[in-house]
């Protein structure tokens, strides 16, 4: 490739790095509670291993030794439509499914596929998304792959949604409306109010709701079956979808939805049928996990606890923090500050990652502090201080 050919790339780079957005992978070595990165040894606190599982050790040998080599397949070698259907997907379907009140459920190879293959198969151009102005960009990717209009509401405004919904309900051009919103924000950390949401679905008859608990599952209700199993909504929500990648320690996303749904998506939905099933051995994980999460009722516990002082005390330093959950952003709004903020807790010991546009909204930068059920309530203090030692500084 010529260098001419090259210049245009390397010029929007540049630009990136002089706005102190530029993203570049870093080697590390993780262990327990810990993460090793150019051998400096830090607590963890930008993990999505949020019930600490993928760090066990134990739990994998337990896993291994009931494990025996014929069933450790480390390939399906097809899609699921074709060869590559094996036990463990229908095995960790039916298990998700008596979870979830008996409702069907579908597996995807990750959380991005799921919600770039669900929404384009289901919305057409007779179909309206209404999505909430700050979901995951693998909504938006949805979204965007769709042939549906689609509008987005001021986040989580439900009154403004109300109004979407009373401006297009009765428009003879629309036959479906999809809600699309996240339980709890990836880099906010707050919630939809999941009940409010159901009872302004059920005003319209065309709503078909569609929420991503992919940092909630694990995390919350009583057998960590997500904020839907919270607020008692498992029932009311049309396409509960979630992933396995975080509390979960595997990969893969969930549907949980109406057979119906289900058997339309496995003739439609192109990155399910179109692309290799994920390893039967991760399946066979995925399965195991979920047993042991829907009874962790003590770390669930404990990380609520950690994360209501966390909020709190980042909160009363004056910081400008929207978290109702384990993940605590601290906003700093410019991005190259909040950059050296972070690496200046990094060398204190904090592994906590600067968040900088186009993830966040433009003069939103933020530390991303997500707490796990393995920070204790020492850790806690001493990250606290020098939050405090970095607001006096600032
Ligand atoms: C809300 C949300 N949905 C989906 C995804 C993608 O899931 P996965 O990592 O399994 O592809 C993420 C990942 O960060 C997410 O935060």
């Amino acid at each position: 490739m010529s260098t001419h050919l090259l210049d245009h790339f390397s010029t929007q780079l540049d630009q990136l790095k002089q706005q102190g957005n530029l993203r570049q992978f870093t080697a590390n070595l993780q262990q327990d509670r810990y993460i090793t990165i150019n051998q400096q040894r830090m607590l963890n606190l930008a993990s999505n291993d949020y019930l600490g599982l993928a760090a066990d050790v134990q739990l994998r040998e337990q896993f291994f030794d009931e494990t025996p080599n014929a069933q450790r397949w480390m390939s399906s070698s097809s899609s699921r439509l074709l060869t590559g259907n094996f036990p463990e997907y229908e095995q960790l379907e039916a298990s998700l499914s008596h979870a979830f009140h008996g409702r069907a459920a579908l597996l995807f190879n990750s959380g991005y596929h799921m919600n770039i293959g669900i929404l384009p198969a289901l919305a057409d151009s007779k179909t309206l998304i209404l999505a909430d102005k700050l979901v995951h960009a693998s909504m938006i990717d949805g979204i965007r792959l769709s042939t549906a209009k689609y509008v987005r509401y001021r986040h989580n405004d439900l009154i403004h949604l109300t109004q979407l919904l009373e401006k297009y309900h009765e428009d003879a051009a629309i036959e479906r409306i999809i809600v699309v919103t996240e339980s709890i924000f990836s880099m906010d950390g707050d919630e939809t109010d999941l009940a409010a949401l159901v009872r302004i679905k059920k005003q319209f008859a065309k709503v078909m709701l569609y929420v991503d608990e992919a940092h909630a599952i694990g995390v919350r209700g009583e057998r960590g079956l997500g904020c839907a199993e919270q607020y008692a909504v498992i029932d009311e929500i049309d396409l509960l979808v979630g992933t396995f990648g975080k509390a979960m320690a595997s990969i893969g996303g969930y549907l949980i939805c109406h057979s119906v749904i289900r058997d339309y998506l496995i003739n439609t939905m192109r990155p399910l049928i179109f692309s290799t099933a994920q390893p039967p051995i991760c399946m066979a994980w995925t399965g195991f996990i979920l047993k042991k999460v829907l009874s962790m009722h003590t770390e669930r516990q404990h990380l609520a606890q950690i994360s209501q002082q966390l909020q709190h005390r980042v909160q009363s330093l004056g910081f400008d923090c929207p978290s109702s959950s384990h993940i605590v952003p601290v906003i700093i709004g410019d991005s190259a500050q909040t950059v050296e903020q972070a690496k200046a807790l990094q060398q204190a010991g904090f592994y906590i990652m600067p968040v900088r546009p186009p993830t966040v909204p433009q003069h939103s930068s933020r530390l991303r502090i997500s707490l796990t059920s393995k920070v204790d309530f020492d850790d806690l203090k001493q990250l606290e201080n020098h939050l405090m030692r970095l607001k006096h500084a600032g």
